[in-house]
């Protein structure tokens, strides 16, 4: 199973977020920085997850998820926006273009993640396709997946964290609030959508901390190793930060047993999940395709 087959769904939920913004009422000077940060190249895996866990699931849940499936990516992407504001990350380059602070101003970015933000909310309450008792549940797991409780609070402690005060465990911690409970919260949404049973949507929840931690591993790892090309964004942007990543803490190749560990337990994952519900989750497999180290010279 490879990164190709994600490729279907991937096009399915840009199919469906091109109809949502065609006739959303928001007017355009609002609209272009937006859709600026919507529509520039992002990968798209959450909710490609999310929706990959529903296909797994049966075929005709894919669509009940869209509205849902864009909230989350509505939500990521704002993160991104502000993340990259000068009094966070301060970068100037993502996804190979300028970021949106840079291509506007950084009050129309602050202002376009805000909007990201609570329009995400409101796509998940108003979706028809959903039982109001599914919307509160949603509506309730992205709050806490992404606020105070979540992405939010990971972000603030990413901002804090200090080399001299680390342990593996804190930094492990930062990076599942700040990267792993988007993923968590695709799952969560996954077991709403499709009704499932907590057993199995422990599962979900399972595969995607060990995802989501793995990936933020690699994206740091990336951040030493690769290629502005190959990331879109400035390399050793971590060491100008003096940010406290798995590389500068435990050293490169002590990083990269790690991430195999998160990528095994994620592997294994799969394996139970499809033995409890019977049902053939093989496709997350091509998520861990993306934590391949491809490295270019
Ligand atoms: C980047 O996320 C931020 C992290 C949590 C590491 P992605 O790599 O998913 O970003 P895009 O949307 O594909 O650019
Ligand atoms: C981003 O983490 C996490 C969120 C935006 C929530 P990073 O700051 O490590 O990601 P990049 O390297 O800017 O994509
Ligand atoms: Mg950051
Ligand atoms: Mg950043």
């Amino acid at each position: 199973m490879s990164k190709q087959n994600l490729n279907a769904l991937r096009e399915v939920f840009e199919h469906a977020l091109d109809q949502q913004l065609r006739y959303v009422m928001t007017p355009i000077e609002m609209l272009k920085p937006m859709i600026y940060s919507l529509k520039n190249g992002g990968k798209r895996l959450r909710p490609v997850l999310l929706l990959t866990m529903l296909s797994a699931q049966s075929s005709d849940q894919i669509k009940k998820g869209l509205k849902t499936a864009m909230a989350l990516e509505y939500i990521h992407t704002y993160s991104l926006i502000h993340d990259d504001l000068p009094a966070m990350d301060n970068d100037d380059l993502r996804r190979g273009q300028p970021t949106n602070h840079k291509q506007f101003d950084e009050a129309t970015a602050i202002l376009a993640g805000d909007a990201l933000l609570t329009d995400a909310f409101g796509l998940i309450a108003q979706d028809e396709l959903l039982t109001s008792d599914q919307r509160i549940q949603l509506v309730i797991a992205l709050s806490q997946s992404a606020g105070s409780l979540g992405m939010v609070a990971g972000q603030l402690d990413d901002m804090k964290a200090q080399a001299n005060q680390m342990t593996l465990d804190k930094l492990q911690a930062i990076h599942s609030l700040k990267t792993g409970e988007l993923f968590v919260f695709a799952a969560r949404a996954a077991a709403i959508i499709g009704e499932l049973d907590a057993h199995a949507s422990q599962h979900l929840v399972t595969f995607a901390q060990h995802f989501g931690k793995a990936y933020q591993i690699h994206n740091d790892l990336l951040d030493v190793i690769g290629s502005q090309s190959q990331t879109g964004k400035r390399t050793h942007a971590d060491e100008k930060l003096d940010k406290v990543t798995y590389p500068s803490f435990i050293g490169l190749s002590q990083t990269q047993v790690a991430l195999q560990d998160e990528i095994e337990a994620a592997r294994a994952t799969i394996e139970l999940l499809s033995q409890v519900t019977g049902r053939n989750y093989q496709a997350l497999a091509g998520f861990l395709d993306y934590l391949a180290l491809d490295i270019e010279e």
